[in-house]
C-alpha cells in the first residue's frame, strides 16, 4: 500500500489491519510509517515498513517482488501515493506536468505491472487505485493531476481486461473533498464554497475511503472489477 503515511493512505492501511490483513506500508520516511505500523500492530493487526519513493520505478518494482517473495503471496496492491502540483495550463511548467504524471501515474502502473506476476501466480488479487473526482470531471489548475487520475482509469480497466481470468480484479476509488494534509493545504475560503455546494454539506473523511477500499479489496468483490467507484458526498452527482 503506497503513501500509507497519513491522510487517506493510512486510513485504508488501518482499516486493512483491523480487516485481518498483513499491511505492507510503502511510503518515504521511515518515521511516520512506523508510527502507522505502531497504530496497527496495537490495534492487534500486523503490518510492515518499507521505504520507498514511488517515482523510482525501478526501486517500487523492486519493493514489490521483493514483499512478494518474503511473504510468499501479494493478494492485494493499493495505488494511493499522490501529489498535486496546481497551475492554469498556460503557467504549468513541464517539470510539474511531468513530476505529476510520474508520482501519480507512472508509479501505479509500475506497480501494477510488479504485482501483476504473483496476483496471477496466487491465481488471486485485488488491485485498487486511488484516482480522484478530478479525472473524471476535470479541474481548473490541476491538467497534470486530472491527466494522470484519468489515466488511472484506463490503466484500471485495462488490467481489469488482462486479469480477470486469474482472479484479479482492478478498480478505482474516486474520493471528492476528503479532509487530509492535501486539502489541508487549499484556502479556507475554497473549501467553505465547495462545501456549501455539496449534498452531503461537509467534507469527508478518510476513513469513509477507507470502507470503499475495504470492500474492494475483499473476497465479497470478487465480480466488480474495471469500476470507477466515486466516493465524493455527492459532488458529481
Ligand atoms: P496526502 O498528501 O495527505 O498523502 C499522500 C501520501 O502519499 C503521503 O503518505 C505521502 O508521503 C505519499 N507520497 C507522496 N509522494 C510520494 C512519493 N514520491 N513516494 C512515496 N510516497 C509518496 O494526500 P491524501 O489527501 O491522503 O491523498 C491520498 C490519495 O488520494 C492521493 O492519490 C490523492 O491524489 C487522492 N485524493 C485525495 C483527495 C483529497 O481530497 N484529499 C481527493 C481525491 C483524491
Amino acid at each position: 500500500m503506497t503513501g500509507a503515511s497519513r491522510g487517506i493512505g493510512r486510513a485504508i492501511a488501518e482499516q486493512f489491519g483491523r480487516d485481518g490483513h498483513r499491511v505492507v506500508l510503502l511510503s518515504r520516511t521511515a518515521s511516520s510509517l512506523e508510527s502507522v505500523r505502531d497504530a496497527i500492530t496495537e490495534a492487534g493487526g500486523g503490518a510492515e515498513v518499507r521505504v520507498c519513493d514511488v517515482g523510482d520505478g525501478e526501486a517500487l518494482a523492486g519493493v514489490i517482488e521483493e514483499v512478494a517473495s518474503t511473504l510468499g503471496r501479494l493478494d492485494i496492491l493499493v495505488n494511493n501515493a499522490g501529489i498535486t502540483r496546481d497551475g492554469l495550463i498556460m503557467r504549468m511548467s513541464d517539470e510539474d506536468f511531468d513530476d505529476v504524471i510520474r508520482v501519480n501515474l507512472r508509479s501505479a502502473f509500475v506497480a501494477c505491472r510488479a504485482a501483476a506476476r504473483p496476483m496471477m501466480r496466487g491465481k488471486y488479487g485485488r488491485i485498487v487505485n486511488i484516482g480522484s473526482v478530478t479525472g473524471v470531471v476535470g479541474n481548473s489548475g490541476q491538467a497534470n493531476y486530472a491527466a494522470a487520475k484519468a489515466g488511472l482509469t484506463g490503466l484500471t480497466k485495462t488490467l481489469a481486461k488482462e486479469l480477470g481470468s486469474k482472479g484479479v480484479t482492478a478498480n478505482v476509488i474516486a474520493p471528492g473533498f476528503i479532509e487530509t494534509d492535501m486539502t489541508d493545504a487549499l484556502p479556507q475560503s475554497m473549501k467553505d464554497e465547495a462545501v456549501k455546494s455539496l449534498p452531503a454539506r461537509r467534507m469527508g473523511r478518510p476513513e469513509e475511503i477507507a470502507a470503499a477500499a475495504s470492500f474492494l479489496a475483499s473476497e465479497g468483490a470478487a465480480y466488480v472489477t474495471g469500476q470507477v467507484l466515486v466516493v465524493d458526498g455527492g459532488l458529481t452527482c
